[in-house]
């Protein structure tokens, strides 16, 4: 065998202490230690590398304006997920930050507390209720909470072209109390795009596509780090599977049915309907790794 062994510290030491910027250094020096040591290990072949390039330039090729093939290659392999985790290992007690996913495209529509979200798309209405909290536990007034969704049939409104967009997407402002609530749809699993090089790493290693059931959230009010998060829905058959790894028990909600009258009356629904309640709850701006 003819490997180099001063191969990999010659080109680690190709970055100029000197000019190099320290954190790209500290960035530099493991990933070309990994690389390399990945490369001796699985004994890497020519044709190999070659395979791996071209996955690689068709994964940037695929990436446009309202597509993004390299944060999908990132979530399908849990590395979206591992950073988030360590973003929040960095400031605890707040809800788990998860991947924000390629359909948060248009701004949702501002909405009043209580407006039906699904603007008419079929399903049965239910009630999402929620609060917005610090991590001690005091409500969160005046926060901005957007809220976007796919259909009961797994659809998101851009992906409906000849529906109307903001369908299944509502931006509420917190009350006093840290409240909102909204009607919607229960929505369903879907398949994360795979037409591209992703889906034919899926295909190539046995994975489906699918995501559970979920509702996306993200929080911003002053003074908090910004949350994205998800409501991932109680009995959804991915949970346990999901192919960006988002699904926490942590995040999953039940919709159960609710009798209450005067909330029925007070969102246009009758009872019983289908409820799920969620706390988002925020950590210091400062706390958060930038
Ligand atoms: C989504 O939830 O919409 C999603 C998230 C990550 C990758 C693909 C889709
Ligand atoms: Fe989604």
């Amino acid at each position: 065998m003819t490997d180099d062994s001063d191969l990999t510290a010659r080109v680690q030491d190709s970055f100029d202490p000197e000019r190099t910027d320290p954190r790209l250094r500290e960035l530099l020096v493991p990933l070309v230690q990994h690389l390399h040591d990945y490369a001796r290990e699985v004994r890497l072949t020519h044709a190999e590398w070659e395979q791996m390039i071209d996955f690689l330039t068709r994964t940037g090729q695929a990436c446009d304006d309202l597509r993004q093939e390299f944060v999908l290659l990132s979530d399908v392999l849990g590395l979206s997920m591992l950073v988030e985790q360590l973003e929040a290992d960095a400031a605890p007690g707040g809800t788990p930050q998860t991947v924000l996913g390629p359909f948060h495209l248009v701004e949702s529509p501002p909405r009043e507390q209580g407006d039906d979200i699904s603007a008419g798309v079929p399903g049965e209405r239910a009630l999402v209720t929620g609060r917005v909290l610090s991590v001690t536990g005091e409500p969160v007034a005046g926060a901005l909470v957007d809220a976007w969704q796919s259909d009961t049939d797994g659809n998101y409104d851009v992906q409906r072209e000849s529906d109307e967009i903001g369908q299944g997407r509502g931006l509420f402002t917190t009350g006093d109390d840290g409240s909102f609530r909204f009607v919607t749809v229960v929505p369903s699993d879907y398949p994360i795009p795979t037409d591209g090089p992703v889906g034919e790493l899926l295909a190539a290693t046995g994975r489906h596509p699918n995501r559970p059931a979920h509702i996306h959230f993200q929080v911003v009010a002053p003074g908090f780090a910004l949350l994205t998060t998800h409501l991932f829905v109680a009995g959804s058959v991915y949970l346990d599977s999901d192919a960006v790894f988002a699904a926490t028990p942590d995040l999953v909600e039940e919709f159960v049915p609710d009798d209450d009258a005067e909330q029925a009356a007070r969102n246009g629904l009758s009872t019983p309907f289908p409820h799920a309640r969620i706390e988002l709850v925020l950590t210091p701006e400062h706390a958060r790794a930038s």
